[in-house]
């Protein structure tokens, strides 16, 4: 890194001295990351210009995965499912973050059952009833990204279906609980891992949250699997997504020769739920 001097303008691009906007925060981590033992990047930290542009960015999420609520039902295909969430998301000068991304082909993501995630929508998938149907959405605005997910159950849905969606809600609830200054990702997955098997469930492991921020996929990497104390501290500022996939068997999951869905590896059932969060001075605020 390029020594920069306190009468430079700062690294973060608001013009400012950097005596006068990130050097006092950026001393304050270097002597934590000299605590911990690990180098704590200074990007995951964002701020407040980046804060307000996560928070549009998933507020417009948010907005895009009430209305797919008030639309969703049997009979539907998810390439409907797509064109909704394409057509409100351009409607509001906002992009698909997944359309293209890494070569992903559509606007949404929708896993159905035993696909864990990145369910590609198509026009010969149709809602059936008793599914139960995660619906994840991701979108640019002004450069920032917002990301989240939500279950939707069709119609008359086993207890068992049921009950799982219920659980992966409850993980996501308590995960947002862990989150405050100074506890780690570890304690976050701790307390996931922990309430999921508890009710019988397993923890996909493969996948996990991330920082989000101007790139859809930032650090940390958050685990859903994990012991209290591991990881990543948090710290103010930090945003990031919580999105525990829970499964009915086995954790593992196997991938389609479309290299993007993703199935539990036994073909049982398997939901998520997803909110991008920020660290705040003494807790968390739920930006999706
Ligand atoms: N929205 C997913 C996540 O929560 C990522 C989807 S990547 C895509 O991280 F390319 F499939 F869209
Ligand atoms: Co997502
Ligand atoms: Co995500």
């Amino acid at each position: 890194m390029n020594k920069i001097n306190r009468n430079d303008f700062c690294w973060c691009g608001s013009e400012k001295k950097y005596k006068k906007c990130h050097m006092e925060s950026d001393m304050r981590l270097k002597i934590l990351s000299d605590e911990v033992g690990y180098e704590i990047p200074k990007e995951v930290i964002k701020t407040e210009e980046e804060i307000e542009g996560i928070r549009k960015a998933s507020k417009l999420t948010r907005e895009i995965l009430d209305m797919v609520g008030e639309r969703i039902k049997v009979g539907v295909t998810t390439e409907e499912i797509n064109t909704w969430v394409h057509e409100y998301t351009v409607e509001h000068n906002a992009y698909p973050a997944p359309l293209g991304y890494c070569g992903y082909p559509k606007s949404t993501c929708v896993s159905i059952n035993e696909v864990v995630c990145h369910g590609i929508p198509d026009e010969n998938t149709v809602l059936k009833d008793g599914d139960i149907v995660n619906v994840d959405v991701t979108t640019i605005v002004d450069g920032y990204y917002g990301d989240a997910s939500r279950m939707y159950i069709m119609g008359n849905a086993s207890e068992e279906a049921k009950n799982l969606v219920k659980v992966a809600k409850e993980c996501l609830d308590i995960g947002i609980k862990q989150v405050k200054p100074f506890a780690t990702i570890g304690d976050i997955a701790y307390e996931v891992q922990k309430h999921a098997e508890e009710n019988g469930y397993s923890v996909v492991y493969e996948f996990g949250g991330h920082g989000i921020g101007r790139e859809f996929h930032e650090e940390p990497f958050v685990s859903h699997v994990g012991n209290k104390g591991e990881g990543m501290i948090l710290l103010p500022n930090m945003t990031f997504t919580i999105e525990p996939m829970l499964n009915l068997g086995v954790p593992e999951v196997r991938i389609l020769d479309d290299e993007w869905t993703t199935l539990t590896k036994d073909g049982k059932l398997s939901a998520q739920w997803e909110h991008t969060v920020r660290v705040t001075e003494n807790g968390v605020e739920i930006l999706t």
